[in-house]
């Protein structure tokens, strides 16, 4: 007899960029290898410097065991404070204002944990990364979309949020720079999140995992950057996109004392820290974001300005984003939905994209493109695909 799974688990739909996998495989199956512009997973490789760092620090009986600090090993918080201090101006206490993650999703689960009572209210944007919505509601919570506007510069629009769901709201969650839109916050606006949480007494999390992958020589601000932000923000950053290094699995929280140790004691129970040798590795990486980042960013800037500028022949009117590595775009007409436009790309252009409504139902009428891409040859294979559209879809825009 099959054993039922929890209706928590029921409840949710199937991880998007599975399904992305599964379509995917399918056309394998059939001799098609589509350009993938679908999972965000950078294609370069993990720096040698922290693969060296990692290979010294493993060989180092002393990082084996548990990590029994709970908030992680006092050269990598260093690291991280430093970084902070020489990144964004921040003076962050070692000892209470940073705990180290398992990532940064890990980070952004644990969180609604520490938070969350049953039918607590979590401001979610839409479109928005999956994690947020879906764990608001393994958390016990009811997520109130934000929905997130081009109009707005992809910003929420605080005061259309109702009165009384405001007052009901223990969480606002942020992403900024944005996945999937490319959207990006001013201090100004980190500002205006503020006074809100004040007003409504609620926690700010606010995702950070691109903020060092910017372009044009934009520098993203930090939300902890606005006098004030600790008492009421959290914000999670990540190895994953900055160093190549998503498999690592390690990133950290930084923000008020009360928060990092709510997250802190939420771990205590669930995990067991970072393996101490990666935190001696990313330790080494920070102390090189300086050397590194720009190539990383010169890298993902050639890759967009050739994407926006193809799909800019093609007849879009695409803004270039100044952050992360996405591209996110309108469908044209004569689609009824972004999953039928994703549908025939993938079909006549061999193109893949993932539909907007995979980030929430503010998606649709919008699709997303990733710069990270398997293909050797990657402004080739971005050069093909705008060329496959343009033969097969001709006349998109009329
Ligand atoms: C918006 C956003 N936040 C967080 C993450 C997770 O990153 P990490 O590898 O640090 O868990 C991702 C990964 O794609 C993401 O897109």
């Amino acid at each position: 007899m099959e054993l039922p799974i929890a209706q928590r688990l029921q409840r949710i739909p199937p991880y998007p960029f599975r399904e992305i996998a599964r379509i995917k495989r399918e056309l394998q199956a059939q001799g098609i290898q589509p350009t993938d512009f679908g999972i965000g997973d950078p294609d370069m490789p993990t720096p040698k410097f922290v693969i060296e760092a990692l290979y010294k620090a493993a060989q180092d009986p002393a990082t084996h065991p548990y990590d029994e600090t709970g908030f992680g090993i006092p050269e990598y918080l260093t690291a991280i404070a430093e970084f902070g201090r020489r990144r964004y101006g921040l003076d962050l206490q070692v000892e209470g204002e940073i705990q180290s993650c398992l990532g940064s999703k890990e980070a952004l689960v644990h969180i609604l944990w520490a938070y969350i009572d049953p039918s607590d209210v979590v401001l979610v944007p839409d479109p928005a990364y999956s994690v947020y919505k879906v764990q608001a509601a393994w958390a016990g919570g009811a997520a109130f979309p934000m929905p997130l506007d081009p109009q707005n510069g992809f910003l929420p629009d605080l005061e259309s949020i109702p009165p009384a769901v405001a007052k009901a709201a223990k969480v606002l969650f942020l992403n900024y720079p944005n996945n999937p839109t490319g959207g990006v916050a001013t201090l100004e606006f980190y500002r205006e999140v503020l006074e809100f949480a004040q007003q409504h007494n609620l926690l700010i999390v606010q995702d950070a995992a691109y903020n060092e992958v910017a372009f044009d020589g934009f520098a993203p601000p930090s939300l902890l950057q606005v006098e004030g932000a600790r008492e009421y923000a959290i914000e999670m950053h990540s190895f994953s996109k900055t160093f190549n290094m998503t498999g690592w699995r390690v990133a950290w929280a930084w923000g008020g004392a009360a928060h990092v140790s709510a997250l802190s004691k939420v771990k205590a129970n669930v995990d067991s820290g970072t393996f101490m040798a990666i935190q001696r590795a990313g330790a080494v990486a920070l102390g090189h974001y300086e050397d590194f980042a720009p190539t990383m960013r010169a890298e993902y800037q050639a890759r967009r300005d050739a994407l926006v500028e193809g799909l800019n022949s093609l007849g879009w009117n695409l803004q270039k984003p100044r952050a992360t590595f996405y591209v996110w775009a309108p469908v044209p007409p004569g689609y009824e939905t972004s999953a039928e436009f994703a549908a025939a790309l993938l079909d006549q252009c061999h193109v893949l994209v993932i539909p907007g409504t995979a980030y929430g139902e503010n998606g649709e009428g919008w699709f997303r493109m990733s710069l990270t891409l398997k293909d050797p040859d990657k402004l080739g294979a971005i050069q093909g695909a705008i060329e496959r559209i343009g033969e097969k879809l001709p006349n998109l825009w009329g």
